[in-house]
């Protein structure tokens, strides 16, 4: 009788589109699908399969699977209550199979690493289901299918950062955030998601380099074009609207731009946008495809910033907020990873599409990394910005410095812009929590063009704590030189335009003891023009 099941069940499965690809096999050998579980008692089985077959929840229709009776109760029981399953007797069935850990395993304080591509279905039913579903950024409560389309630690990581953004509070309105494995995964994943041939982006000149170079050279490639604009300060939401179009679907901002330290005025942004296209929430029809949507979506890499200081989905029309993981959320320059977190569920239909078909989640280990990381997110951001400001103050009055961009000084021009964003790690209920500003700073060494780069190098050179590597956030302090490094992809010309200079050295701030930072930078300055160093 199991095995007539089966084949009847594999005969109406191949005959169904949505779970061709599944090889199902007779229940006897039911180890063959996923070689772990060995049945123990062959009637409790058929009972099961027949239990399941009367699913109420299962979505085959009656002309594949008649009599599907409604038991929701029994099913939701098997679901949580598996049957019970023997110890395999021959050994090469032993190696084979999977040894669940007692369930109080599960009670760990730690996030648990579960590797594996593929998970166990409860029936063909639940399989189908998970299959047909509109994609979600992470799975619901009916469990995980393929790791390419969501795996248990990854998601432990993403619901941290959506809880960090501010998503998972009905009283904000709930979102979702989705785990990549680097931030240009992250940034390139969401362009994807809404952009096609014909359609218009507007973005500033200071972005990331590699966000840059996908702009100019795949942007242009696949027929979509770009309008660059000085984003930055008082000016920057009406440079925007100037660039806005009837086709433009994506307006793009980075803030505080990397490496300017400029800052965006997000909500004055998001405004120029409403006015002309309408609202997010009128504009976005949950359902339909992110291409229909008529307003741009208003995008965010807020890697600098992080959800301590800006939680920019709180911002009425900004639809998706970027970070690279990589940096501050993981905290300890050993992962890779990206985050998108997005309360528009035709975007994040749209984005988990690309991210199941292109781009792929974060790997578990990484994911652990990152959710590990983020524990102590908060009091990492709190000393890197103590720290940060103390060693801009000595940037600022050191004879070889020409300019120090730092939101946390007086001298920054969007210092008013930074008092009024930056939240510091603040509750809505707190008072009076001590103002940071971040860890990352940048400041001009004097002179100009080749003298300028050359002596920026001997700074970099020079320094003995600081580290001379690219990337940012961890809890070591690292120093480049964006003109020759990071963002030397963007046309000199552009560079210029949107504030970065060639003399300009870029710094993240670690969480050393900041007395060791300033003597170790303020060493590097005195002794650029000496002998030994080129100038
Ligand atoms: C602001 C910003 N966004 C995105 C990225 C890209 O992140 P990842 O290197 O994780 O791909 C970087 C990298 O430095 C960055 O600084």
């Amino acid at each position: 009788m199991k095995l007539t099941l089966s084949l009847f069940l594999t005969a109406s499965l191949l005959a169904s589109e949505s779970v061709s690809a599944f090889a199902f096999t007779p229940s006897s050998q039911k180890s063959s699908s996923s070689s772990l579980f060995v049945a123990q008692d062959i009637e409790a089985e058929i009972k099961v399969n027949q239990e399941k077959k009367n699913n109420k929840n299962c979505v085959f229709s009656d002309a594949t699977l008649p009599n599907a009776a409604q038991d929701e109760e029994q099913f939701q029981k098997l679901r949580t209550d598996p049957q019970p399953h023997s110890k395999p007797k021959s050994f090469a069935t032993q190696c084979a199979s999977l040894y669940q850990p007692n369930p109080g395993g599960a009670r760990g304080v730690a996030t648990p690493v579960y590797f594996g591509s593929t998970f166990t279905l409860d029936n063909a039913g639940h399989g189908a289901r998970l299959h047909e579903k509109r994609e979600s950024p992470y799975t619901d409560a009916d469990g995980f299918v393929y790791s390419r389309w969501g795996s248990p630690t990854n998601e432990a990581a993403a619901l941290q950062i959506a809880a960090l953004e501010g998503v998972d509070d009905k009283a904000r309105g709930l979102g979702k955030c989705l785990v990549f494995n680097s931030g240009m995964s992250a940034i390139t994943s969401s362009l994807m998601a809404v952009l096609r041939a014909g359609d218009h982006v507007v973005a500033p000149y200071t972005v990331y380099g590699g966000t840059h170079e996908f702009l100019t050279e795949f942007c242009a490639n696949w027929g979509i074009e770009v309008t660059f604009v000085d984003g930055a300060g008082a000016n920057g939401p009406e440079n925007y609207r100037q660039a806005l179009r009837d086709n433009t679907k994506v307006v793009y901002a980075e803030t505080p731009a990397n490496p300017t330290m400029r800052l965006t005025d997000l909500e004055g942004v998001a405004q120029v946008v409403t006015e002309r296209y309408g609202s997010s929430v009128e504009c976005d029809i949950p359902g339909t495809s992110p291409h229909d949507r008529k307003r741009p979506f208003v995008m965010v890499d807020g890697t600098f910033a992080t959800p301590y200081h800006q939680r920019v989905l709180d911002i009425p029309g900004v639809d998706v907020s970027i970070h690279s993981a990589t940096k501050y959320l993981g905290g300890h320059s050993d992962i890779l990873a990206g985050s998108v977190t997005s309360r528009s569920e035709p975007f994040l239909h749209g984005c988990s599409k690309v991210q199941k078909i292109v781009t792929v989640p974060l790997n578990p280990m990484d994911s652990f990394l990152l959710a590990r990381g983020m524990k102590t997110l908060d009091v990492r951001m709190q000393r890197h910005g103590e720290n940060a400001i103390k060693v801009a103050q000595m940037l600022n009055e050191h004879p070889m410095v020409a300019e120090t961009y730092y939101p946390g000084l007086d001298s920054h021009p969007d210092r008013a812009m930074a008092d009024r964003i930056y939240r510091s790690g603040c509750d809505d209920e707190d008072e009076d929590v001590a103002k940071t500003y971040g860890g990352m700073i940048s400041f001009v060494v004097i002179g100009e063009g080749e003298e300028a780069l050359r002596r920026a190098r001997n700074v970099c050179e020079n320094l003995r704590v600081i580290n001379l590597a690219v990337s940012l956030g961890g809890v070591e302090s690292l120093c480049e030189h964006p003109a020759s490094m990071t963002h030397t992809m963007i046309p000199r010309e552009q560079r210029l335009a949107g504030g970065l200079k060639d003399g300009l050295i870029r710094v993240s701030i670690g969480l050393e003891k900041a007395k060791d930072l300033v003597d170790d930078l303020k060493n590097a300055l005195d002794k650029c023009d000496e002998d030994g160093c080129v100038i």
